[in-house]
């Protein structure tokens, strides 16, 4: 019997295949509202589906600062102040920071040096900041407008399945 949520090949073009990730995330979070499960499961997801990706994880905001929640990949800095490095900058703009070269984004926080380009989604429910989903990726200019769009909607599905 094949394992119930193995990421499947992506097929298509690139908007078909975050369409098709999409609708894995979906049937992974269903029916679960816990944060940390939903999480880790949605990091793993990503991190086995898309190519060139070294770290997927969230930040999450304990009220003071952000603090690591799951993710795929090396060890990362443990916490992170609201406005520092590309993560810091999502959650205080609330505005998806895409980075295609993070040796010239001011401020960028190195955790893992074989990182080149970053993808970082501010979380938030209503006005209150839940954290970020952060993508990191060895390959500068990794992500375009469809992964922005693509990487947005697999953040939005998670922030609804807290609801
Ligand atoms: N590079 C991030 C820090 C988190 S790691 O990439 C996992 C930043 O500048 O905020």
């Amino acid at each position: 019997m094949p394992p119930m949520f193995a990421s499947s090949h992506l097929t298509g073009n690139k908007a078909e295949q975050y369409d098709q990730l999409a609708e894995q995330a979906r049937g992974l979070l269903h029916g679960e509202r816990d944060r940390i499960a939903n999480a880790a499961n949605l990091s793993a997801l990503v991190f086995h589906s898309l190519p060139d990706l070294n770290w997927v994880g969230f930040y999450f905001w304990d009220g003071d600062e952000l603090v690591v929640g799951p993710f795929q990949g090396q060890p990362a800095c443990v916490r992170i102040a609201l406005g520092r490095g590309v993560c810091g900058t999502a959650a205080v703009t609330r505005k998806t920071q895409r980075v295609a070269d993070v040796d010239a984004f001011p401020g960028h926080i190195p955790c893992d040096s074989a990182s080149r380009s970053e993808l970082v989604v501010p979380l938030f429910l209503g006005a209150s900041l839940i954290g970020v989903f952060d993508f990191d990726s060895p390959v500068r200019d990794r992500f375009d407008e469809d992964d922005q769009h693509g990487l947005e909607t697999l953040a939005g599905l998670f922030l609804a399945s807290l609801a």
